[in-house]
């Protein structure tokens, strides 16, 4: 049995009070912070590039890179802008980080601002996690107080100030452009890009968006240095991560590891499929990744390999299925959350995310007409990289690997309803039926 953890974000979670300011220094908090502002901005860049680190929002960029792409100060202002919208059916690991070591996230702010330039930092949550807004704006405050965030932070002559700010709940103000549109008060819609946000971002000025995990990890970087963050995960995908497991596993969880791990390895970790069951299919990263089956519970859960297995890493949101499982069913409510939050500035995704919601619940309902399944696939082949932006993509991505591997169970739905083939209560992990 596979024991590789790494635990470095997690570490302190089952201490008390780990999201306190007196508990996280106990643990060496804050000390990446005092050795950041010993050096210059331009060798803290070098060190995150150096390391490998790439961004853990979903696309993997390289976080050092996109760091060195702001222009020369100009002497105006550039902002720093962490996405912690977090809306991603699957994905868990942002919220336990905030809420547990939220200091993690605020020393990372203060040493991504340092570097970058920056003045003001934004932490942009979603609305709905009031008790994550509240926990995040007691740990600024903190460390306000501890002369870590504010004027002249530790006496270095660096100021720097954060804003926490609440979203209005949209899956869209996750995307970069639509997040920075909402944070300036407009409606979040994607932005043409580009120019990119690195040029004209917040308030058309310079700035770097990274999502919460890529900028926690940043102060353990700093401290432990690029060679020691190269010495866990694969040669590309360079690090730690955060793994959340959920569905139908017997432990359900975060499970901090290098990446690269494999899904047996992790599963071996959490008491394996829930007893009596067997994997039938999962996500590697949310429901925008193509799904896996259990043929691919080997293959490293690094970038390149699950890119190789044709599906992405993204944010590691493992949902696992067994074979209670309708693959209509599941589909067709990832469907309809996509169809409810295609914002609607395009039409490939407007309207494509309609027709594909009023097919797959036909389907469903076993009332599928001849030809479905070829229209579910020219409708979302219209829609996948014919969007204006990623969550088009997002939304045929289920469709076109639910197909690709379980086209049996599609064609079903053309005379039996998905809840004779797989009941309810069958697949419930809770209540009634759950086993
Ligand atoms: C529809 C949509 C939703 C997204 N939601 C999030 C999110 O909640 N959190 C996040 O960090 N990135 C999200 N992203 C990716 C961001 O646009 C962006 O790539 C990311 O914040 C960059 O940070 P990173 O480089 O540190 O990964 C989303 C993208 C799309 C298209
Ligand atoms: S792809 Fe969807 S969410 Fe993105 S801009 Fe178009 S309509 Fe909006």
């Amino acid at each position: 049995m596979a024991t590789t953890l790494a635990p470095v974000l997690t570490d302190t979670l089952d201490a008390a009070r780990s999201w306190r300011l007196d508990t996280y220094r106990a643990h060496g908090g804050y000390e990446g912070l005092r050795r950041a502002l010993t050096q210059s901005p331009a060798t803290l860049v070098e060190t995150v590039k150096a390391s490998g680190l790439r961004g853990r929002g979903g696309a993997g960029f390289p976080t050092g890179l996109k760091w060195s792409f702001l222009p020369r100060p100009d002497g105006g202002p550039r902002y720093l802008v962490v996405n912690a919208d977090e809306s991603e059916p699957g994905t868990c690991k942002d919220i336990p980080i905030m809420l547990g070591n939220p200091h993690a996230l605020i020393e990372g702010v203060v040493i991504t601002s340092y570097a970058i330039g920056s003045h003001h930092a934004f932490i942009y949550l979603r609305g709905e996690v009031v008790h994550v807004y509240r926990r995040l704006l007691a740990a600024v405050d903190e460390a306000r107080a501890a002369g870590l965030v504010g004027e002249d932070v530790l006496g270095s002559g660096f100021d720097l100030e954060i804003t926490v700010h609440a979203g209005a709940g949209a899956y869209i103000c996750g995307e970069e452009t639509a997040l920075l549109d909402s944070l300036e008060g407009r409606r979040g819609q994607p932005r043409l890009k580009p120019p990119f946000p690195a040029v004209a971002g917040l308030y058309a000025r310079p700035t770097v968006v990274n999502n919460v995990e890529s900028i926690a990890s940043v102060p353990s970087i700093v401290r432990g240095g690029a060679d020691w963050f190269t010495s866990m995960g694969t040669p590309r995908s360079a690090g730690f991560g955060l793994f959340s497991l959920s569905g139908h596993v017997t432990r359900p969880g975060q499970y901090e590891a290098p990446l690269g791990i494999t899904l047996r390895e992790l599963l071996d970790m959490a008491g394996g499929v829930r007893e009596g069951h067997e994997l039938k299919f999962w996500t590697p990263g949310g429901s925008s990744t193509p799904i896996l089956t259990a043929e691919h519970l080997d293959v490293p859960l690094d970038y390149e390999a699950v890119a190789g297995a044709g599906s992405m890493l993204a944010t590691r949101a493992l949902q696992i299925f067994d074979e209670t499982t309708s693959v209509v069913r599941c589909v067709s409510r990832w469907i309809d959350f996509y169809a409810h939050e295609s914002c609607g500035k395009c039409t490939p995704c407007r309207e494509g995310t309609y027709w594909l919601k009023q097919v797959m619940h036909r389907l469903e309902a076993g009332k599928g007409a001849p030809g479905d399944v070829e229209l579910l696939l020219d409708v979302s082949s219209s829609i996948f990289g014919r969007s204006f932006c990623a969550l088009g993509d997002a939304a045929a991505t289920p469709v076109q690997s639910g197909i690709k591997h379980f086209r049996d169970e599609f064609e079903a739905g053309m005379h039996t309803p998905a809840w004779e083939l797989f009941p309810y209560q069958a697949s419930s992990v809770f209540g009634v039926g759950a086993r």
